[in-house]
């Protein structure tokens, strides 16, 4: 993903110790900042790793052995999550949804009625990999409503600044996302946003966890310290990055991801090119895109960057071989969606010429 200049200057300014009260001041102010995007008061937490080991630290943190998690499907990111939850023995009771489609509430609340002793209830908000949003306002309360102890989790990897989220509006306990997507600044640190709830939950929560224990690194963000040494120059960057969306306004942001999206699905109408996700669930911030027949995505992405210069993100899983995907959220504009379209009318051209 690019970076606004701004983010990219901070990255360079001079090393500083985390341990100097100097750091101590940009790592308060960056949780605060994070606070404000998340829309919370409560605690959020900054880890040094990928969105990958968020959700690997929520469920070390959050979840025993015979916890019963229910999690619902839909794509590639929420077999991730479920894959995780079974490398620490716990076995998750899935809501399997079509690659494709939305979670949709009502199948949630059936699965909820079969297991009204579930523990955590586990959704990806924006599959990444088809390009699908999941209205989680309404799936969050209808699941609060059937188990009030039930503990909700968020993968806003894709999502978390890039669309209108209200952490706690939405009665969500742990919301995981990470640095290098919709909130624009480079790859490498994870942020969470955590309940009062899931706090009094991790008191009897007993899988071994210790890099990414969330007390500990509570108890040392209390006085502006890290855990563990910090990639110092990406939290410059993320505070940086922060700043520039709450001065451009979270809204106006939301809009411009949503302008973006509206173009691309007008563009490729007239190309044959289809979009995975159905048009009302289409993600405000990727697309992943099905090509027409015979076209390969793998051949199409190569020819597009040797002589055009552009990257194209791939098909995930079952949609590798005849899909790509385009992110239109973080430093992008309107203009980079112009050139992106244009690219991919004179390859598809080129390609079945
Ligand atoms: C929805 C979602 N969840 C989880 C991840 C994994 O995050 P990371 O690659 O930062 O480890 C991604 C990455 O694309 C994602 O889009």
């Amino acid at each position: 993903m690019p970076l606004h200049p701004e983010v990219l200057s901070s990255l360079s300014k001079p090393m500083i110790s985390h341990r100097s009260n100097e750091f101590s001041k940009i790592f308060t102010e960056t949780v605060e900042l994070a606070k404000r995007i998340f829309r919370t008061p409560h605690d959020v937490l900054i880890l040094p790793c990928s969105g990958t080991g968020g959700l690997e630290a929520v469920v070390s943190n959050l979840m025993s052995p015979r916890d019963k998690v229910v999690i619902a499907l839909n794509g590639f990111f929420g077999d991730r999550f479920a894959d995780i939850m079974c490398a620490y023995g716990i076995e998750p009771i899935s809501v399997d949804i079509n690659w494709g489609n939305p979670v949709i509430v009502e199948d949630v609340i059936e699965t909820l009625m079969k297991h009204p002793d579930a523990n955590a209830f586990v959704i990806v908000h924006n599959e990444t990999s088809t390009g699908v949003i999941s209205d989680i306002e309404e799936i969050t309360r209808a699941v609060k409503r059937i188990n009030s102890d039930i503990l909700v989790v968020v993968d806003a990897v894709s999502s978390l600044g890039g669309t209108g989220i209200r952490t706690d509006d939405w009665n969500i306990d742990i919301i995981v996302s990470s640095s290098q997507k919709a909130l624009m600044a480079p790859p490498g640190l994870c942020m969470l946003a955590i309940s009062n709830t899931a706090w009094k939950k991790m008191e009897s929560t007993s899988l071994p966890r210790y890099y990414f224990d969330f007390r500990r690194i509570k108890q040392e963000g209390g006085r502006g310290m890290t855990l563990v040494t910090p990639p110092v120059p990406i939290i410059f960057g993320l505070r940086k990055a922060l700043q520039l969306i709450l001065q451009e306004g979270m809204d106006n942001v939301f809009q411009r991801n949503m302008v973006m999206r509206d173009m691309v699905l007008k563009a490729i109408k007239p190309m044959g090119i289809k979009l995975v996700a159905k048009e009302k669930y289409a993600s405000p911030t990727v697309s992943a895109l099905r090509l027409p027949a015979g076209v390969s995505s793998q051949e199409f992405r190569d020819h597009i960057e040797t002589h055009y210069s552009l990257l194209l993100a791939p098909g995930l899983g079952p949609l590798e071989h005849d899909c790509f995907r385009i992110g239109h959220m973080g430093y992008i504009t309107p203009d980079d969606i112009i050139f992106t379209m244009s690219v991919l009318e004179r390859a598809l051209k080129d390609v079945t010429a």
